[in-house]
């Protein structure tokens, strides 16, 4: 086994032995290559580099008990960058281009996935973008799509203890009609400035509200915002926020264990009626929210007095990595072996 830490990885960039690159080259895409290099040789005029074109993804792999490496949705994901790749005119990457991609790289770097019991898995990352030239604002003719990967620890470093968030009234992440939904570079550009400030301030994310109106919430940082409110988990609906693949497996297992899912626009007022709140997402999993303070209004949302992690939240959180850890019968099938 290598000689890594892996209880005490952060979530961060990992150097790994493999990296996998595929090209989009006069109107097809070409045959996927190994590379062992961590840099990347393109055109200075790549429209990635000047107007944005680029969209990512995130997804995980785990060692179960039994040794079996599992793959989470991958699918969702491969589906989530078609449509990013639609929204900012990218050439799109079919799934037998992505699925070949994702288990190649994780393969090739089969040394780095954390072992069984760590609480660490592999992330991987893929990334397509604009590689070819235009000084017009104009989609590029060349894209290149690349995935690596990275052994992670916990998003946050609290880990699975709940964390205190800001929400923001003066600054956005997305406009209403923009590329909120799609998870394009360009929304996190204008998250770091506002993340910047609720870090310095002592927060662990920020929670955005919906740009228009400024009255329903949207979702964190880089994860969606779930409460539950007796027997109910309610997260928000909103075209502006990015369909989290983990929030939607939480809805499902949520009905599962006898909740009741309510999937609406959900009003800051109502934060003083969640018994518990998180946040959730692939890196994020659940985080639980401590509480939630609204910087401009100075007010406060307490969640957990004591510190504690909420019953549903810790039900919810245990059932999903069950499910991932192969402990957990996986009756969607949400699991590929990667063999
Ligand atoms: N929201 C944003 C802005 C994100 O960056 C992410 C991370 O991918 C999520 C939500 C969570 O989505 P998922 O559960 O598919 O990782
Ligand atoms: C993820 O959860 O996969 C994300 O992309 C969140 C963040 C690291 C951007």
């Amino acid at each position: 086994m290598e000689n890594i830490a892996w209880g005490e990885l952060p979530f961060g960039y990992f150097k790994t032995d493999y990296n996998v690159r595929t090209y989009f080259r006069n109107g097809k895409w070409g045959e996927m290559e190994i590379s062992s290099s961590e840099t990347i040789n393109i055109h200075m005029a790549a429209t990635a580099l000047h107007y944005g074109q680029e969209a990512f993804e995130g997804l995980k792999a785990f060692r179960g008990k039994d040794g079996k490496i599992r793959l989470f949705r991958w699918k969702e994901n491969a589906k989530r960058m078609r449509r990013s790749a639609q929204g900012i005119m990218m050439a799109e990457v079919p799934d037998d281009v992505f699925f070949k991609s994702i288990t190649t790289v994780i393969k090739m770097n089969e040394r780095f996935v954390p072992p069984y019991g760590t609480g660490a898995s592999l992330y991987l990352r893929p990334l397509l973008f604009g590689s070819g030239p235009q000084v017009g604002v104009k989609p590029a003719e060349e894209y290149m799509f690349l995935v690596f990967v990275a052994p992670v620890g916990p998003y946050f470093k609290e880990g699975f203890k709940p964390v205190d968030i800001q929400l923001v009234r003066d600054y956005d992440r997305a406009a209403p009609l923009g590329t909120g939904h799609i998870k394009v570079g360009g929304n996190y550009a204008a998250s770091l400035r506002p993340a910047d400030r609720a870090h310095k301030e002592g927060f662990a994310s920020v929670l955005f509200l919906d740009a228009k109106e400024k009255k329903y919430i949207d979702e964190a940082g880089p994860a969606n915002f779930f409460g539950i409110k007796g027997n109910t988990y309610v997260t928000p609906e909103s075209n502006t926020i990015l369909p989290s693949i983990t929030n939607m497996s939480l809805r499902q297992i949520a009905k599962d264990i006898g909740l009741d899912v309510d999937l609406r626009r959900v009003s800051v007022d109502e934060l003083n009626t969640f018994d518990e709140a998180g946040a959730c997402g692939t890196a994020a999993i659940i985080s639980p929210i401590r509480k939630i303070v609204d910087r401009e209004k100075n007010k406060t949302y307490q969640f957990s007095k004591d510190g504690q992690v909420g019953p549903i939240s810790q039900k919810l959180y245990d059932t999903l990595l069950g499910i991932q850890l192969g402990e957990i019968e996986d009756k969607y099938n949400w699991n590929t072996i990667v063999e």
